[in-house]
């Protein structure tokens, strides 16, 4: 049985609800997964996944820097290199997500594989073009 981790960092509970999501949508096309905060998450579950999904709320001034916050930065900072799982990147926002990507991305160079997927939502809620996403991302 293929394993992922599905790992966010939220201020108010919204990117929350959306690994939930992430990670309910996994469980449902039968992989084993995880979804933990990055205060909660241990690199061990993060070095053994098959699938490895990074989230973080935007912050920034809603039209321009828009940026992944520090605790987000710091568990990806800490985090051990990993090339065995497969990358995707989430977040959510209000206005535009501008620069999130490019600085998630820039984050995660040469520490992960190269992300496959970004996913991005207003409300955190798991919308049909997402989980068509997640499934390709998982094929
Ligand atoms: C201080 C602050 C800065 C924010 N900056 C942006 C921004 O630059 N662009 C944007 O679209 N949304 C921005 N937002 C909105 C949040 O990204 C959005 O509400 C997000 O869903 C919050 O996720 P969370 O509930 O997981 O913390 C900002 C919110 C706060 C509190």
């Amino acid at each position: 049985m293929k394993k992922a981790v599905v790992v966010y960092r939220s201020h108010s509970g919204v990117t929350r609800r959306y690994g939930e999501e992430i990670g309910a949508c996994l469980t449902r096309h039968g992989i084993a997964t995880s979804v933990a905060s990055v205060g909660d998450c241990d690199f061990a579950t993060v070095a053994d996944a098959d699938y490895l999904l990074l989230g973080c709320w935007t912050s920034g001034l809603f039209v321009i820097l828009q940026h992944p916050d520090e605790p987000w930065l710091a568990f990806v900072r800490d985090m051990p290199e990993t090339k065995r799982p497969r990358v995707a990147l989430f977040t959510t926002y209000l206005l535009a997500t501008g620069s999130q990507f490019p600085k998630m991305r820039a984050a995660v160079t040469g520490k992960t594989n190269a992300p496959e997927l970004e996913l991005k939502s207003r409300h955190g809620r798991l919308s049909a073009a997402d989980e068509k996403a997640l499934e390709k991302f998982m094929a």
